[in-house]
């Protein structure tokens, strides 16, 4: 969603606080804006709505200096315009803001009666008006945040630019992600960490309820009540490189094509891959758990939803999956006996975040499966695991699923196993399974220049479907999603069963319907859902495999054969064919593929 970044102590800041922008693009934004303190004492503004690249274009080369801050904003209090994006200004204080004021009216209204007046729709610019008034009572920039940060309600983070402070920048965080970062003679601010890799050498993540000032010579951090809190200083990982497309078209492609080795890498945390076992983790410890919850949101809740099937099958043990938003307003019952699993690629999202803050209050175990390391999940859980599939930077989420996926499979062996119900035999046959997964999926990339030539078709469309059994129905459901998300055609998941009790409706001809159907147990049965759409006039897409080919030979479907593979492995193959079908029908129609209109990478208010 939103982004910010700043910096005081660079000789041209504007340089810096654009290239910031750049990396946050992959978030998802509609406006964009930059504020620089003038050499002059005056602090001035560009701000544009659209892409950073329309803001750099037209932004006033004269505005210029060592300090300033910027923003690039996922529009929520008042539309996408310029009046609205940040930086906000009054009086002496300029402010970027992610995140959202709750009780920004009732706010807005005090300043109204001390005469303040509002260029924005936003809670953002109410911020600012109460720091200005803050600042002309105490006198000092910091007594000035002191004093308003209490009254703020909700989830935000803030950077903001004192008139009066040349030197200085000031931040605060309560629930959404903000970092302070340091090098030799400058200082920056950040809500991701990406903005700041190459430029500062080391960073420091806030928590809830830190504030703190950045000057050219450092970083103090402290809380509402003015006092010094220690925090650790990290050496600033990763490489400006990470987010670079390479020669991929767009992001979401590399990434795509990066599940081999991503995949490869996290899997070799959770498993042995000498003595094919699975890796016991310190304190999971699962043998006696009454059930495992799964929460999250979008493509990681139905990663979710494809385990659920290999933790029952395999551990024997209850799963709920549940949509994080959904969960955290129904009233669920809960017991400390529960482990509670928080999917999540980014660690921030709120709702996610809110989930996990009920069940620790029950007393449950809190498990984050997580990609940012130094996330609030990562931070929260009582555990960790790690997917290792390095940033992710398409909207769309790809390996980042992928890897969740590898995770949630050693974790299914490994309960088995704790549970009795996996011989040492059967975790030798499994774990090899597991380890050819990275094979599989480069093998299954094959498919791409048939997927690019369907995608001429399918582009064509208005309406989707697609159609699963067992694993393969949560996967039907991220196939449509994906299509939805950077395509903009309606298409929706429904478990091949299903078919019969509703959908079938729509089927007519020039409907088309994706069948993910490898040749498994249940394939005849999915292979009779083919057979009803066809006779209907639907056309069908069959993601299958050797034997699914054969056996549909002379049926009248398109075929996309994968390599063959067995048990869990066969999801990943399935993954690269949906994700590769949703880029080409995207690329084909021309959308913005790496950020689709309206979505954001992390969704940080609810
Ligand atoms: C947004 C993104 C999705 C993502 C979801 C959950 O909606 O557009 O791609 O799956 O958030 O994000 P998380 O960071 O918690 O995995």
């Amino acid at each position: 969603m939103c982004g910010i970044v700043g910096a005081v102590g660079l000789d041209t800041v504007e340089n810096f606080l654009i290239d910031g922008l750049r990396r946050l693009e992959y978030r998802g934004y509609d406006s964009a804006g930059i504020a620089v303190l003038q050499p002059d004492g005056a602090v001035r503004r560009a701000r544009s709505v659209g892409k950073v690249a329309m803001l750099d274009a037209s932004r006033d080369r004269a505005i210029t200096g060592h300090t300033g801050i910027a923003h690039t904003r996922w529009a929520t209090h008042g539309g996408a315009t310029e009046n609205n994006a940040h930086p906000h200004r009054a009086g002496r204080v300029t402010l970027v803001h992610n995140g959202i004021i709750e009780n920004f009216q009732e706010l807005r209204r005090s300043l109204q009666a001390d005469g303040y007046s509002f260029q924005s729709e936003t809670d953002t610019e109410v911020v600012a008006g109460l720091l200005d008034r803050a600042l002309a009572r105490t006198g000092s920039a910091k007594a000035a945040m002191l004093d308003v940060v209490p009254q703020l309600q909700g989830a935000y983070a803030l950077a903001v630019l004192f008139d009066t402070e040349p030197g200085m920048l000031f931040g605060a965080r309560h629930g959404a992600p903000l970092l302070a970062g340091m090098k030799a003679g400058a200082g920056f601010i950040a809500s991701d960490a990406l903005a700041l890799t190459g430029y500062a050498s080391h960073v420091c993540y806030l928590e809830n309820g830190d504030l703190v000032a950045v000057t050219k010579d450092g970083i103090e951090v402290f809380g509402v009540d003015g006092v010094k809190h220690q925090r650790e200083l990290h050496k600033s990982s990763g490489s400006a490189i990470l987010a670079d497309k390479g020669n991929y078209k767009y992001f979401m492609l590399k990434e795509i094509h990066e599940q081999a080795e991503v995949v490869g890498r996290t899997l070799t945390a959770h498993v042995d891959a000498l003595g094919s076992t699975v890796k016991q983790h310190e304190g999971l410890d699962l043998s006696r758990a009454n059930r495992i919850l799964i929460i999250g949101c979008g493509t990681a809740a139905l990663a979710g939803r494809v385990a659920e099937y290999w933790l029952e099958g395999l551990a024997g043990i209850p799963v709920d999956v549940d949509i994080a938003s959904e969960f955290r307003y129904r009233d669920p019952v809960l017991s400390p006996d529960d482990v509670a699993i928080f999917i999540s690629q980014s660690g921030e999202t709120a709702d996610t975040l809110e989930a996990m803050r009920l069940c620790k209050e029950a007393g449950a175990k809190t498990i984050a499966l997580v990609n940012t390391l130094h996330s609030t999940m990562a931070r929260d859980a009582d555990l960790v695991l790690p997917t290792l599939a390095g940033p992710e930077i398409g909207v769309a989420s790809t390996k980042a699923f992928t890897c969740q996926l590898i995770v949630l499979a050693s974790l299914a062996l490994l309960v088995a196993k704790q549970r009795g119900r996996l011989t040492g035999e059967q975790e030798v046959e499994q774990v090899t399974d597991l380890l050819e997964v990275p094979g599989l999926i480069s093998e299954a990339l094959d498919i791409e220049s048939q997927i690019a030539e369907m995608a001429v078709e399918l582009a064509t469309k208005q309406t989707v479907l697609y159609l699963g059994r067992h694993q393969f129905f949560p996967l039907a459901l991220e196939g449509a999603l994906k299509l939805k998300e950077i395509s903009y055609i309606h298409a929706e998941g429904y478990a091949a069963g299903e078919l019969k009790h509703g959908p079938i409706a729509l089927i007519e001809p020039g409907v088309s319907v994706i069948a993910i159907a490898p040749h498994d147990a249940l394939f005849a049965k999915t292979q009779s859902s083919i057979e009803q759409v066809l006779a209907r006039g639907g056309s069908v897409i069959a993601i299958t495999d050797e034997a699914g080919a054969k056996a549909l030979a002379s049926t009248p479907v398109d075929i996309v054969k994968l390599p063959s593979s067995s048990g869990m492995a066969t999801a990943f193959a399935c993954t690269i064919a949906i994700q590769l079908i949703a880029y080409y029908v995207a690329v084909e129609k021309g959308t913005d593929v790496d950020q689709p209109r309206n979505l954001a990478k992390s969704v940080t208010v609810e």
